[in-house]
């Protein structure tokens, strides 16, 4: 069975009191869903503090980025132990925006998975076309290539902390979402890329997120796809009432 997971992206969203807010009205509504793993990821500075005020509820925190060296001069930059000492042990590595916006290249990527997984945490690691290159049906080819060249050196035991958001950047923010059909299609892709390099049995267990205008009313008919194992969600995952919602439509 695999993991089945709702993650929530915060992005560059929340000051303090806007996180304490967000975090207070989580947990007063929150009721575990037997089987779904919920994790947050809020900025750099709210992270100590989401932490500790989730330690007595099963969701975890997760770090939107870090850096691929473990110190030195890199002002501005966060560490793998630097997050794992505040208790962190997830970080999302490869969005659309690290990549687009940050110009982070497939090699700087895989550098940062393996200093993450190094450090014994676990990685969500994005990949997704761009609408120019789904337009020009080369989604699968580009989705292939981040695949091979940012995770695929990844060793058969350490996999099990490997998870994969596939998130079109067409559907990033937009209110696009890719239909149920689209997603599954591109799950099924990454899936089989994967069995081809590491075997069926080691592919059948990563869990693959959808990522890309979820929401509490098409959540549902995604997350029921035989091979989407969850969602990270950005926007919606700023309303509570929301975010809460798409965990209970597994
Ligand atoms: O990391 C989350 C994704 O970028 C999706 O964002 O739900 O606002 O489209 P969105």
């Amino acid at each position: 069975m695999r993991q089945k997971i709702v993650a929530g992206n915060w992005k560059m969203n929340n000051d303090l009191a806007q996180t304490e807010d967000l975090l207070g009205q989580i947990k007063n509504q929150w009721q575990e869903k037997e089987g779904v793993r919920v994790i947050v990821a809020p900025a750099f500075t709210n992270l100590h503090h989401a932490f500790e005020s989730l330690r007595k509820y099963s969701i975890d925190v997760a770090a939107q980025n870090m850096n691929e060296n473990s110190e030195g001069a890199y002002t501005g930059e966060v560490s793998a132990r630097m997050l794992t000492s505040i208790g962190i042990k997830t970080v999302i590595i490869g969005h659309s925006e690290r990549r687009a916006i940050f110009k982070e290249t497939d090699e700087v990527l895989a550098k940062k998975v393996n200093a993450a997984l190094e450090n014994d945490m676990e990685v969500i690691f994005c990949c997704g076309e761009e609408l120019s290159e789904r337009m020009g049906e080369r989604h699968f080819e580009v989705v292939k290539s981040q695949l091979e060249k940012g995770l695929f050196q990844v060793s058969e035991e350490n996999w099990k902390k490997v998870v994969i958001a596939y998130e079109p950047v067409w559907a990033i923010g937009t209110g696009e979402t890719a239909s149920p059909e689209q997603a599954q299609e591109m799950h099924a892709f990454i899936r089989k890329t994967i069995a081809e390099k590491f075997g069926q049995t080691l592919a059948n267990e990563v869990a693959i997120l959808y990522g890309g205008s979820v929401k509490p009313e098409n959540a549902q008919e995604i997350f029921a796809k035989e091979d989407v194992d969850g969602g990270l969600i950005g926007g919606a995952s700023l309303k509570a009432p929301d975010f809460l919602a798409i965990v209970n439509a597994f």
